[in-house]
């Protein structure tokens, strides 16, 4: 696969501009960024070489001006910038070309290819309440995913589940006093025993005791305990992927924290060797000079048993063993900082090389994701509130001849999904933000639901026209509005790139609404009449602007996808 189109045009420009500078263009590059759009597409700032050269700025702008010559790229000097705007041919062409060549693969490549990255994501825990750090570690990781597959890395997808630890003890003892045999398939249920089992051992050390004991039969293989968890376990999974199935997400791995049950010995004893452990009132702890309030990595509890970070050591190691990865990723919220912090700290201490490739690709909290029917309980709930929203918006706009659609259930699940996963991947990674329903589901605004009514509409178009034609004339589309679309259209791929080296979907969501934006005002701009702007008489015109609007099409389903929203063709 070449270069993208804008990437090609940039390093062109760089190039020539380091040619007539005698500079090598690896330092040009990185200082041509985009242009004001007033003043064209790409920008050269010269302030730094005026001062090495000890010329004024405007000057040497004008120098290059003269001698830097790229095709397809038109040079002006503009005060201290040296500017280049794309001529509306071939700029045109090669990126309506590209798009269509590529399709829903438009903004992937191939730069990844023989590289793996191991993905850690979703990964919630079995029988306990989900939390708002489950959806956006499912939503987030799974984007994430899709990006690095587009460009061409061998992703490793692994949902951690937290099948092991105390808190299955206390799902255990409690199924004893609060279950219900009969319901030992009903996830529900299981999480109604389980807050009730917690609950109740906050006030009673001796229930709270049990519930260890319980765990700690599991560790040393009693076969009835295990028997019991891993009906839980089936039980908390069947849900879970019920919901995985809705996003569209398919896991390389499933794959939680007893996988490494009875596997932990070799790293604690490398830790011990390598780093240092000291006993600390009867548990384990790694042997660290630790700063004033930290608390000590414990590897095991005082009856022996393992703990989190215990498993996330054997978990990193057998990664790195199997995968050989380039990268390992953790999407998991900011909330555990700290024990990701020490995890890599004591995979540093023992030296191992590969312990610089391990990110925490941390994120915020969400505020008000509840439901109609109170808090959130199960992954399923989030899912299930916004479709019955969506279904209620779906009617009302069906009443008021808005949209058309013969399925209005399975088109709601649709909106449903693009307000709950837009409205998450929209925000900044790192920032927390509060989620508002109505907002997420409006047809308006920087929402899932607009875009996905923008493509709808790109489809529509299309439809009525029979679709695009082949053969085109690109030097038809001269209006300024579409040399604006096609300018917001050249950037997926940037943005794709971006977005995967930052791990911030964020920067794919909002180029999507610049995307529909752009179509938006090149749609509607002139005439209220909707269609009259691409459906024109003239039959070159329109067979040009059907071809625009086809690459809109594209880019917007490919953008779309990438963020694991669905694209409906009508609503
Ligand atoms: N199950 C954990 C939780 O719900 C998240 C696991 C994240 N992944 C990891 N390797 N620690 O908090």
């Amino acid at each position: 696969m070449s270069l993208p189109v804008y990437a090609r045009y940039r390093a062109a420009f760089a190039g020539a501009i380091a040619e007539a500078l005698g500079m090598p263009a690896s330092d040009v590059e990185p200082q041509v960024k985009p242009a004001e759009p007033a003043h064209g597409d790409l920008s050269f700032a010269t302030f730094a070489l005026a001062k090495a050269q000890k010329k004024a700025p405007p000057a040497i702008a004008a120098a290059l001006a003269q001698q830097v010559k790229v095709p397809g790229l038109e040079v002006k000097a503009v005060g201290p910038y040296l500017n280049a705007r794309f001529t509306l041919l071939p700029f045109t062409a090669e990126t309506i070309d590209t798009v269509r060549t590529e399709g829903l693969s438009f903004g992937g490549g191939d730069e990844g290819r023989g590289k793996t990255v191991v993905i850690d994501y979703s990964s919630p825990n079995i029988a306990k309440p989900i939390a708002f750090h489950h959806i956006r570690s499912t939503v987030i990781g799974h984007c994430i995913a899709n990006l690095y597959r587009a460009l061409g890395w061998r992703v490793e997808g692994i949902n951690y589940l937290g099948d092991w630890g105390k808190q299955f003890g206390l799902v255990a003892v409690g199924f004893h006093e609060y279950g219900d045999p009969a319901r030992k398939d009903d996830m529900a249920h299981l999480v109604e025993v389980y807050v009730k089992a917690n609950a109740r051992a906050e006030q009673e050390p001796e229930f709270d005791a049990r519930a260890r004991e319980f765990f700690r039969s599991m560790e040393a293989g009693d076969v009835a305990a295990l028997e019991l968890w891993k009906q839980f376990r089936e039980t908390s999974l069947r849900n879970f992927e019920r919901v995985y199935a809705r996003l569209g997400i398919h896991f390389e791995h499933i794959e939680g924290e007893s996988f490494y049950q009875g596997r932990m010995e070799p790293v604690v004893e490398e830790v011990g060797q390598r780093v240092g452990v000291k006993e600390s009132q009867g548990a384990l702890i790694v042997d660290l000079p630790y700063a004033e309030n930290e608390p000590p990595i414990l590897l095991k509890k005082a009856d022996g048993s393992t703990l989190y970070v215990t498993r996330d050591l054997a978990a990193a190691v057998d990664r790195h063993e199997r995968f050989q990865f380039e990268k390992s990723l953790y999407v998991v919220a900011t909330d555990q900082a700290l024990h990701f912090k020490q995890f890599f700290r004591v995979l540093n201490a023992l030296g191992w090389p590969f312990a610089s490739k391990l990110t925490h690709v941390n994120f915020g909290r969400v505020h008000g994701m509840s439901t109609r029917k109170g808090t959130l309980v199960l992954l399923d709930d989030a899912l299930d509130q916004a479709r019955e929203l969506a279904l209620e918006k779906v009617r009302q706009n069906i009443q008021e001849g808005r949209i058309q659609t013969r399925d209005a259930e399975a088109l709601a699940e649709q909106i449903g999904l693009g307000a709950i996963i837009f409205g998450d991947l929209k925000h900044n990674r790192t920032s927390d933000y509060t989620f508002d329903w109505e907002e997420a589901l409006s047809f308006e605004g920087h929402t899932g639901p607009y875009l996905q009514y923008a493509h709808a509409r790109t489809c529509s178009v299309l439809q009525k026209s029979g679709g695009a034609p082949k053969a085109y004339d690109a030097s038809l589309l001269t209006l300024p509005e579409e040399q604006a679309l096609l300018r917001e259209l050249v950037r997926l791929p940037m943005a794709v790139r971006d977005a995967a080296e930052q791990y911030e979907p964020s920067l794919v969501a909002r180029l999507l609404l610049d995307v529909a934006a752009a179509f938006s005002r090149y749609f509607t701009a002139g005439n209220q009449d909707r269609d009259k702007r691409v459906l024109v008489e003239d039959e070159a015109l329109r067979a040009a602007r059907l071809v625009l609007t086809d690459a809109t099409r594209i880019t917007l389903a490919a953008g779309l996808t990438l963020l694991g929203i669905p694209t409906p063709e009508s609503m």
